[in-house]
């Protein structure tokens, strides 16, 4: 696993989009594994800079996300297709029948999960995951439990993380109690995974990350597993290891 420690959270969304730029030049029909959440934006404002300024193309690129809440429909501004509209889609080229987000309305939701999975298969995995970090370690919806689903199921949140993105939502009773999420092996489908984090909040889970045993008890640590991790965290995320 590799750690860069950037001054502030400014410098890490540039690390950032300068990494996911590269994977997307090397390869114009890449397939990037998404994120949503505070931790990504400014990333995401960077990858638009950089689109804006002509050195980066998303006409052929392919997209995957890795969680939606359930359930929730695509017009609800908390959604997480409503974000990557705002944050990213929209703001580029790409096309959009070349992005998937977990379907928030989905009626049959294990056939969705079944489906969700082989798309990220037919496409050949992701060629680079975006990932943030829950307070408690999760990644993606996969929060702290005595086992760890494989792939991309429905998952009913812990009372942290809804208490944590309740700061979104008009009330703690808003937040959705389910979602969609990919699972541990779905993720290490991708051949590389970048993991962002800033902010003292997020201190204990880097320090987990870095230092502690791998367990389901923070499913971050299982993240040692996987051949190609880079973690970009500012000082204030990276201050207890
Ligand atoms: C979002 C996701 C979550 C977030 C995590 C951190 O797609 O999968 O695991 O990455 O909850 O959220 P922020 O960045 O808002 O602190």
């Amino acid at each position: 696993m590799k750690i860069i420690v950037t001054k502030n959270y400014d410098e890490m969304s540039k690390v950032a989009a300068d990494l996911m730029a590269e994977v997307i030049k090397n390869d114009p029909a890449c397939v990037l594994g998404l994120a949503t959440g505070d931790t990504p934006i400014g990333m995401y404002n960077e990858l638009v800079a950089k689109y804006e300024a002509g050195e980066i193309d998303f006409a052929a690129v392919r997209s995957v996300n890795l969680d939606e809440y359930y359930p929730i429909t695509p017009d609800n501004d908390q959604s997480y297709r409503y974000f990557m509209d705002k944050h990213l889609f929209d703001r580029v080229n790409i096309d959009k029948a070349n992005t998937s987000v977990p379907d928030g309305t989905a009626k049959d939701v294990s056939k969705f999960c079944r489906e969700y999975e082989a798309k990220i298969d037919e496409l050949g995995g992701t060629d680079v995951q975006v990932l943030g970090i829950g307070r408690n370690g999760h990644i993606g919806f996969n929060e702290p439990d005595a086992e760890l689903e494989r792939f991309t199921h429905l998952v009913e949140l812990t009372t942290d993380t809804i208490e944590a993105n309740s700061r979104f939502f008009a009330s703690e009773a808003d937040v959705p109690k389910h979602a969609l999420t990919m699972g541990i092996h779905s993720v290490f489908k991708a051949r590389k995974i970048l993991l962002l984090a800033s902010g003292k909040g997020k201190a204990a889970a880097i320090r987990a990350l870095v230092k502690s045993n791998i367990t389901t008890a923070c499913p971050a640590t299982l993240l040692c597993l996987h051949p190609d991790v880079t973690v970009i965290c500012d000082e204030d995320a990276y201050s207890l290891v």
